[in-house]
């Protein structure tokens, strides 16, 4: 068995699996009191929880410790503190087991789960708070196709929510509020090649809500136009690689409407869409374990005091030495 232990920013996971099985996926999210995360408060949550993470985890896999081969770990990128209470526990875990360490970057492992619903060469939509971007595997390296060039989408999406007093994560709410919205063609559309960004559509949210345009017309109007913008970039990803399977990924990747337009753009192309359960979405540490099995197969590993965290490692900086 080989546990992996999630902990780039909010969460804490640590899932467990088995030949690409899910045996555990257990977690404990920091929620700020009010505003955006603090770095030092999520990783001193994650130190408190760490331990009884653990043992849920691997009691629910009814793992002992002699069924672990290895402990796979996301130590990039992220938040600086929050990696290391990932890595320390980790190393602390494996010096005590005498098993070796797997490095995961995280967003690659959002792309590998791809294959265990089915996907086996997949452009990757990952939309996450932090993150946006377009990613596949091209000539030995995972490339970044498109991205944000400023807000994560589910950053720009908390924030528009703590405008109008939705607080964090304002995502899931806003998609409510959306169902009773009506479409105002105000917003910027704001797509370069394959790239997105989203710092003028908030301003004019803002303005639009100044103005007492109502939240749920706003909540609408926000997610046609930014998942618009997402759906674009993704397509011209397939167009530009050839290839014919879209894989979701990151917290916002829960919307149902972002998965709707999804579906219909890969079935006008002949694509075929593949979005893991919500609990695989959202960062959890089973992703990291299931990343880590197939890294950890091909002859990736490490003595625990090997590994360091690189809380800006890029997603092409990987040399993916087990495809
Ligand atoms: P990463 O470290 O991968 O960037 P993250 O910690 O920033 O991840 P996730 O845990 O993947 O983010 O997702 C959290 C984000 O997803 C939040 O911004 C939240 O508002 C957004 N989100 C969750 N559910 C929905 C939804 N139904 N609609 C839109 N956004 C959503
Ligand atoms: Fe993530």
């Amino acid at each position: 068995m080989i546990v992996g232990i999630e902990t780039t920013a909010h969460t804490f996971g640590v899932g467990v699996v088995k030949n690409g099985k899910v045996l555990a996926n257990v977690k404990d999210m920091y929620k700020p009191l009010d505003g955006g995360i603090i770095p030092n408060k999520s990783a001193e949550h994650h130190k408190l929880v760490a331990q009884q993470i653990w043992d849920e985890a691997l009691s629910k896999a009814g793992c002992s410790d002699s069924d672990i081969e290895a402990i796979a770990v996301s130590n990039a990128p992220g938040l600086a503190p929050c990696l290391h209470a990932g890595l320390n526990f980790a190393k602390m875990k494996a010096t005590k087991l005498g098993v070796p360490i797997v490095p995961v970057n995280h967003c690659i492992a959002h792309l590998e789960i791809g294959q265990s619903v089915g996907a086996s060469d997949p452009v990757l939509l990952y939309a996450s708070g932090a993150n946006t971007q377009v990613i596949a595997y091209s000539s030995g390296k995972y490339r970044v196709f498109g991205e944000t060039l400023d807000l994560g989408v589910g950053n720009f999406i908390d924030t528009f929510g703590r405008h109008v007093g939705i607080p964090f994560p304002a995502g899931p709410v806003l998609e409510g509020k959306a169902k009773n919205g009506k479409y105002i063609p105000d917003l910027p559309y704001s797509i370069k090649g394959m790239d997105v960004s989203f710092s003028g559509m908030q301003t004019k949210l803002k303005q639009l809500y100044e103005k007492g345009v109502s939240v749920e017309n706003l909540a609408f109007s926000m997610q046609e136009t930014a998942f618009a913008m997402l759906v674009e970039a993704a397509e011209r990803a397939l167009a530009h690689t050839g290839k014919k399977e879209l894989v979701l990924g990151g917290g916002v990747a829960c919307n149902a409407r972002l998965q709707e337009m999804c579906r219909m753009m890969c079935e006008e192309r002949g694509a075929k869409m593949f979005c893991p359960a919500r609990e695989f979405l959202v960062d959890n540490g089973w992703m990291i374990a299931y990343t880590g099995e197939i890294l950890f197969n091909s002859g990736i590993k490490n003595k625990p005091n090997g590994v360091e965290i690189d809380a800006r490692e890029r997603t092409d900086q990987v040399i993916v030495k087990w495809k």
